[in-house]
């Protein structure tokens, strides 16, 4: 069983609670690491369509674990190499959604930008404090933010390390809502829920093909996107959706 970690299954949704409390979740390389196989569990899971990734009420998480990175010289980092772990997230094929409660600090930051869709509590505050630390984002913040808000925007928060709120994050398009903190988790549930709903295997391209987005050129990307289009003509549930809608009826997708 994770040690960090609490994890359910309910109704199509793979739940991950974050759960370090006493260091407002600070992600050591255990937690990363259960982080990591669960979401992959949940990935190979058929039961499983969405996955929802949640923190505690004051943290989402605050960022690396600063104690056990403290002592490392360069070459036990790149030897130990903790962001391979963090590489594995943006390979999980399912949508997975983020619910953001209080601090989303550094690491905390990068691992709900590594989300698809994030949900945040009006008391959620997003940053990359990492310069006041002497070093810099190192999983993703550097270019995740930047694709997400922009140059200007990025650029203040990395190298000023001052946090923005939920309401800014929304306004500069860093996250999908802005909920009160006591209907956060069923917000987000609920979104969860509906993308479990839908046809798996679109589903699972089109994301994949928005993340590209963000790592190719245009021409390269509207070419994987058409490739992957006239790819879906070969599953029963482009037949069944589209029979569905001619029919006027609910589509039954069956993830095939
Ligand atoms: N690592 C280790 N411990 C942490 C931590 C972290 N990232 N964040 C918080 N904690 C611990 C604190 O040390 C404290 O422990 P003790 O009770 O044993 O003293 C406990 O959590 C509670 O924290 P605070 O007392 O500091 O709580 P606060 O409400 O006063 O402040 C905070 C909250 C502003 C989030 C503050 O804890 C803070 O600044 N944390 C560090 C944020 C940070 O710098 N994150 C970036 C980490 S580096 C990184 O993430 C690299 C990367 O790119 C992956």
């Amino acid at each position: 069983d994770p040690e960090f970690l609490r994890v359910s299954t309910e109704k199509g949704v793979g739940r991950i609670e974050l759960r370090r409390p006493k260091v407002l979740n600070a992600l050591n390389r255990r937690m990363v690491a259960e982080l990591v196989e669960m979401l992959e569990s949940f990935d190979r899971e058929d039961t499983v369509g969405a996955i929802l990734l949640t923190g505690g009420p004051k943290a989402f998480a605050a960022g690396a674990d600063i104690d056990e990175m403290a002592g490392a010289t360069a070459a036990e980092m790149l030897t130990m190499d903790p962001f391979a772990d963090w590489d594995r997230i943006r390979r999980v094929s399912k949508p997975i959604v983020a619910a953001v409660n209080g601090y989303a600090l550094g690491g905390g930051c990068e691992l709900a930008m590594a989300c698809d869709l994030i949900f945040a509590s009006e008391t959620a505050r997003f940053g990359q404090p990492e310069i006041d630390l002497g070093v810099m984002p190192g999983a993703g913040g550097t270019q995740r933010l930047t694709r997400a808000v922009g140059k200007a925007r990025a650029m203040e928060m990395v190298l000023t390390g001052k946090p923005i709120t939920a309401k800014e994050a929304y306004a500069a398009g860093l996250i999908n809502r802005v909920v009160p903190a006591e209907v956060l988790e069923e917000e987000a549930m609920k979104m969860a829920r509906e993308l479990a709903s839908k046809p798996p295997v679109a589903l699972r391209l089109a994301k994949r093909a928005v993340q590209r987005a963000a790592e190719i050129g245009l021409e390269a990307g509207l070419d994987y996107e058409q490739k992957l289009f006239y790819f879906l003509f070969s599953t029963e549930d482009q037949k069944e959706g589209m029979q569905a809608f001619m029919e006027k009826r609910r589509p039954e997708f069956r993830g095939k």
